[in-house]
C-alpha cells in the first residue's frame, strides 16, 4: 500500500524529488494517514453520508475556526509548497477536452469514426497543468438570464458557425460585441422552438405541451440538442432535457449548453454504448442531428431502442432533404428503411406531420416474440447491466429487465417516487434501495443542503476581517447553476437542491464500483451517468459551477488510478469562483487538501467538531488570471533559481 501511494507521489513531484525529501516525508505521513484511515472501511456503499444536522448549529464558529485554518494554509502555501503549485497550460488547451483528440486517435489506429469517440487509452499520461479561461472570459450571468444571454469570449465559436447558424435549435445572435443571444421573453429573436413543442405534444395527443409530464414524459434525451434551446423549453416545463452530441472542437452543441446553464455532456454512440442503463428516457429527441440511422446494421436505433422505457416516445425531425423525411410521406414511394425496420423493433408510427415523425416503443414486452421471421433478435439475459461504453449491439435489450414498465401517466409532481415504486424496485432488488433507506438518506441530505449552502460565502476568503455580531448573507438562490454531484448514491442531494427551491440542476454521476443506483436515479427524472472517476469527464473545461462528492476520495484511494489526476480534472470541469465540496475521513482530506493548494484552490478545513472522523473539505478555484500569471512567472524563477543551484 505504502509503496504505491509513493509512486504515485514520485509521478506527481517529478524529478525534483530528492530536493523535497522533506516536504515528501511530510506528505507520506499524510498518505499514511489515509490509507489507514480508508482501510477500516474498503467498501464504499458502507460510508455513511454526512449526518446528524445539529453538528452544525453554530455554523458561525466553525467559519471562524474555518478561517483559523484558512490562514494557516496560506502560509504554508507561501512557504515551502510554493514551487510545487502547478503551471498553466498552453493557450492551446483553453478548451482541451482529454480522450478526444482526433489526430492522436487516428495516430494511434482508430479509423471509421471511431477516431471520433471517446479514446481515453490515447490520451493518458498526458502534461499535468492547469487549464486556463480564456483571455477575455466572463463569469456567466446568473440563472436564468444566463439561460438566453452567454459572453461569447467564453466558448469557442467561429464566425462562420455564427452565420451559417439557423436551424431552428441552433438559431443564434450576437448581442453588443460580446455576448451571444438565444432567445428573448419579448420575443425579439423568434427561434420557432415553442411551436415546435406544441407540435409534438399535439401529436402525442395532448392538448398542450404543459401536458407532457402528466403523460409521463420526464426525462428526454436530445441527441445532438443544437444548443440547447428545445431543452431549455422543457426545462421551463418541467422535464428535465440532457443533451448530448459528440465532441466538437468548435460551435460545440456541448460546450453552448453548458455555458447556458442546460443539463449537457459528450456523448456519441458511433461504435459504444451511451453509459446509461437500458430503459432510461420517456423520450428520445433528434431534430436534424445528423445520424443516419440505417448505418452500421442500425445499432444506433437499437441503441436509442435500448435507453427507451416501453410505451416510450422516438421524436425524429428532419429536413426533407434527408432520407426519411420527405418519401414517408410520398404515396407511390417504396417502403423507406425506417418503415421498414420500426416493425420489427416493435415501435409503431404514431403520428407525422411535416418533418416530425414520432415513433412509439411496444409498451408489451410479448411483442418481440410475436414477430415475424427475419426480425432482431433479443439479447441474452443480463446482458444490459451496468453499461460502461460497451460495444454496441445488434440485438434488443432490456425485454427482460425487471424495470420493463410502460411509462404512464401521473398526476403527481415530477422527481418523487411513491413508496409503492420504491418497494418494487427493493422487492425485484433491481437497485437494491429499501424505501427507508432512501427517505432517510433524504432527510439527511435536506440539513446537510442548508449547512453546505451557508458555507458557500465567498466572505470567508476575503481580507476584510468580519465585524463581530456581522451574520454572513446567505448566497443568494441562484448563485450556482450546473451542479455535478460526483458520487450520488440515491441522488438526494439533487433531491434537496429542488426542495430548497435552488436554482440549480444536478448531474449525478454513479461511480462505476459503487452501488449501482443509476437506475433509481434516473426514474426520478434526474440527469444521470455512470463514470470511471480514473478517466476523465466527457465535458468541456468551466462548465460547473459546484462539484461535491461525499466518500469519494477514500473510495478512490483503493483504485488504480492518480489522486493528483482527479483533481486536475476537477479543476478543468469547474468555472472559475466555482465551488468545491467534499465530504470524506480526516485522511483523505488532509490528503485533498495538499492538492487543493497545489492547484490554487482557495481551501478550508471544516471540523464537525463532534468527534467523528468525517471532515468537510470546502474550496473555491479562484478568477484571477493576473495572479496567476504572476504566480506563472514567480514559478518559473523559483525553478530557474533551482536549476541554478
Ligand atoms: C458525529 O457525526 C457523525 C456524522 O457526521 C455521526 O456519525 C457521529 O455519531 C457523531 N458523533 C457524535 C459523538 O455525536
Ligand atoms: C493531440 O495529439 C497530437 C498528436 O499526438 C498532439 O501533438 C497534440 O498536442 C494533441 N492535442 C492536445 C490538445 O493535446
Ligand atoms: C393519460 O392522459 C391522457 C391525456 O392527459 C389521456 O388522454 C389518457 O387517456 C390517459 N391515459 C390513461 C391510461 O389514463
Amino acid at each position: 500500500m505504502r509503496s504505491s501511494w509513493s509512486n504515485k507521489l514520485s509521478l506527481i513531484f517529478g524529478p525534483r524529488l530528492p530536493l523535497n525529501w522533506l516536504l515528501l516525508c511530510l506528505i507520506s505521513v499524510l498518505a499514511l494517514i489515509a490509507v489507514l484511515g480508508s482501510s477500516s472501511s474498503n467498501t464504499f456503499d458502507s460510508l455513511t453520508p454526512i449526518s446528524v444536522p445539529d453538528i452544525y448549529i453554530n455554523y458561525r464558529r466553525l467559519k471562524e475556526q474555518a478561517a483559523v485554518d484558512y490562514l494557516e494554509l496560506r502560509s504554508l502555501s507561501l512557504g515551502a509548497s510554493r514551487q510545487r503549485e502547478l503551471g498553466l497550460c498552453g493557450r492551446e488547451r483553453e478548451n482541451y477536452v482529454p480522450c478526444y483528440n482526433v489526430s492522436a486517435n487516428l495516430f494511434a489506429g482508430f479509423k471509421d469514426g471511431e477516431e471520433f469517440d471517446r479514446q481515453c487509452e490515447v490520451s493518458r499520461n498526458r502534461e499535468r497543468c492547469l487549464v486556463r479561461p480564456p483571455k477575455d472570459y466572463k463569469i456567466p450571468l446568473r440563472w436564468p438570464a444566463g439561460r438566453d444571454v452567454i459572453w461569447s469570449g467564453n466558448v469557442k465559436i467561429t464566425k462562420d458557425q455564427f452565420l451559417s447558424s439557423g436551424s431552428m435549435t441552433k438559431r443564434l445572435m450576437l448581442l453588443e460585441e460580446n455576448q451571444i443571444a438565444f432567445h428573448s421573453e419579448d420575443g425579439l429573436i423568434f427561434d420557432g422552438v415553442k411551436d415546435y413543442s406544441l407540435q409534438i405534444a399535439k401529436m402525442l395527443g395532448l392538448s398542450d405541451d404543459s401536458q407532457f409530464l402528466q403523460a409521463g414524459v420526464q426525462t428526454v434525451l436530445d441527441i445532438g440538442c443544437g444548443f440547447g434551446s428545445f431543452g431549455a423549453h422543457l426545462v421551463s416545463l418541467n422535464v428535465m432535457a440532457i443533451c448530448i452530441a459528440a465532441y466538437e472542437a468548435t460551435g460545440s452543441q456541448v460546450q453552448l449548453t453548458l455555458e447556458r446553464g442546460l443539463p449537457a455532456m459528450i456523448g456519441n454512440f458511433i461504435t459504444r454504448q451511451l453509459p446509461y442503463p437500458a430503459l432510461s428516457f420517456e423520450m428520445v429527441h433528434c431534430a436534424q442531428c445528423g445520424i443516419v440511422w440505417d448505418k452500421k446494421d442500425w445499432t444506433l436505433l437499437l441503441e436509442v431502442d435500448r435507453v427507451l422505457k416501453p410505451g416510450g416516445y422516438f421524436v425524429l425531425t428532419s429536413s426533407a432533404s434527408q432520407p426519411y423525411g420527405s418519401s414517408l410521406s410520398m404515396k407511390n414511394s417504396m417502403l423507406t428503411p425506417m418503415e421498414e425496420m420500426t416493425p420489427k423493433i416493435c415501435w409503431t408510427l404514431k403520428a407525422q406531420q411535416y418533418e416530425t415523425f414520432i415513433w412509439q416503443k411496444t409498451v408489451d414486452s410479448d411483442c418481440y416474440t410475436s414477430r415475424k421471421q427475419g426480425a432482431i433478435p433479443l439479447c441474452n439475459e443480463g446482458h444490459d447491466v451496468r453499461s460502461y461504453y460497451k460495444p454496441l449491439v445488434s440485438c434488443i435489450s432490456g425485454t427482460t429487465n425487471k424495470r420493463w414498465t410502460p411509462i404512464r401517466n401521473r398526476s403527481s409532481s415530477p422527481h418523487q417516487l411513491n413508496s409503492a415504486e420504491l418497494e418494487i424496485h427493493g422487492k425485484e432488488s433491481v437497485v437494491g434501495v429499501q424505501p427507508d433507506d432512501f427517505f432517510e438518506d433524504l432527510q439527511i441530505w435536506r440539513s446537510a443542503l442548508r449547512n453546505y449552502w451557508s458555507l458557500l460565502t465567498p466572505l470567508i476568503f476575503s481580507d476584510h476581517p468580519k465585524r463581530p455580531g456581522d451574520e454572513d448573507p446567505l448566497p443568494p438562490f441562484n448563485m450556482i447553476r450546473n451542479v455535478m454531484d460526483m458520487s450520488a448514491h440515491y441522488g438526494g442531494l439533487n433531491a434537496a437542491f429542488l426542495e430548497e427551491r435552488k436554482s440549480v440542476w444536478v448531474m449525478n454521476v454513479v461511480p462505476v464500483n459503487a452501488l449501482y443506483t443509476l437506475p433509481l436515479i434516473l426514474d426520478l427524472g434526474f440527469a444521470g451517468v455512470l463514470h470511471d472517476w480514473c478517466e476523465p469527464f466527457p465535458t468541456y473545461p468551466r462548465t460547473y459551477d459546484l462539484l461535491h462528492a461525499n466518500g469519494l476520495l477514500s473510495h478512490l484511494s483503493s483504485e488504480r488510478c492518480s489522486m493528483m489526476d482527479l483533481f486536475l480534472e476537477m479543476d478543468r470541469i469547474l468555472r472559475p469562483e466555482g465551488w468545491v465540496v467534499l465530504c470524506d475521513k480526516v485522511g483523505a482530506i488532509e490528503m485533498a487538501r495538499m492538492f487543493a493548494t497545489q492547484i490554487r484552490w482557495e481551501a478550508r478545513v471544516i471540523d464537525l467538531q463532534n468527534g467523528s472522523d468525517q471532515r468537510l473539505l470546502v474550496c473555491q478555484k479562484p478568477f484571477n488570471p493576473k495572479n496567476l500569471e504572476d504566480a506563472m512567472s514567480h514559478h518559473s524563477e523559483s525553478e530557474h533559481v533551482e536549476a541554478v543551484d
